[in-house]
């Protein structure tokens, strides 16, 4: 396929909508990839050069368009126990005390924040069951910016690169497996709520509140500073006084906020709200 080339003027142009609209900064040096990503699009759309394309998208009421578009600029990988060793220290270590502090029949609360096409709420899930908690024990959301991924986390069927974490008796109990698919079980399904919920948005972020553990993780990649600040500041917002928030292992929030305790627990750092 050819690309349609991309003028410098309207690259700065697209790349501060998209900025504007999510937070998402690119890079000069990631230009080649915008041109490359999107000339699919223009195609598709029988818009002959990125002016007409940044108009359309500019005006389109279709919150696809946009979602086609962010999904083209960010990297939606995610895979079931990414990360586990995070995972684990949440559900052996911080579950248990989080459980404590909760009178009578009141359930604990976590969120996937940008949770890509599903496995991160749905490890989390499988997690808990698999600890012995039932499902009216706690509340698991995911959201993502894009409808596309959510679409996909709804359908919840996987390839084999998705799943090739998944500890085997877990492969077994919570998906059905046919050929390469695997699709997941509706118990596991039907513990997680999925919302469209940009982070960088101030409105969006008030639909969730009082949550007591953020996983927010290989999203912060994609902000730069003033991004990142904004949705650190969102995120603290929504926790309990003395909840969790898991950034992916690769990120820091140095530089960005001291608003919580970094607890480090087995070279694993849990961000606490104070
Ligand atoms: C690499 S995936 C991370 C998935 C999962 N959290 C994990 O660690 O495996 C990054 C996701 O961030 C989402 N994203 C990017 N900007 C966002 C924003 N402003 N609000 C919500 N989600 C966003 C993208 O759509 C993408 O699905």
């Amino acid at each position: 396929m050819l690309n349609i080339s991309l003028p410098d003027s309207t690259f700065k142009d697209l790349r501060d909508f998209i900025y504007d609209k999510s937070g998402i900064y690119i890079s000069d040096s990631k230009k080649y990839l915008i041109e490359n990503r999107l000339s699919r699009i223009l195609l598709e759309r029988n818009l002959n050069n990125f002016e007409d394309y940044l108009k359309f998208i500019k005006f389109s009421s279709n919150g696809n368009e946009l979602g086609r578009l962010f999904d083209a600029v960010t990297t939606n990988e995610t895979y079931f126990f990414r990360e586990s060793d995070q995972l684990k220290i949440f559900t052996d270590e911080i579950m248990p005390k989080i459980a404590s502090q909760k009178k009578g029949s009141q359930s604990i609360k976590i969120w996937s924040a940008a949770c890509s096409t599903g496995e991160e709420p749905y490890t989390l899930s499988i997690m808990l069951l698999e600890k012995g908690l039932q499902p009216r024990q706690f509340e698991i959301y995911g959201s993502d910016l894009s409808e596309g991924v959510l679409n996909s986390a709804k359908t919840a069927v996987y390839n084999s690169y998705s799943v090739r974490n998944v500890p085997d008796h877990c492969l077994k109990k919570y998906f059905s497996n046919n050929n390469q698919s695997y699709t997941l079980s509706e118990a596991v399904k039907k513990t997680v709520k999925l919302m469209k919920i940009n982070l960088i948005n101030d409105r969006n972020i008030k639909l969730l509140r009082n949550v007591d553990a953020i996983f927010c993780r290989n999203v912060l990649i994609y902000f730069d500073v003033k991004s990142k600040q904004k949705v650190a500041s969102h995120l603290y917002d929504c926790l309990n006084p003395g909840g969790y928030l898991f950034i992916g292992s690769s990120e820091s929030l140095h530089n960005i906020t001291r608003a919580f305790r970094p607890n480090v627990l087995n070279k694993v750092v849990a961000y606490q709200k104070v």
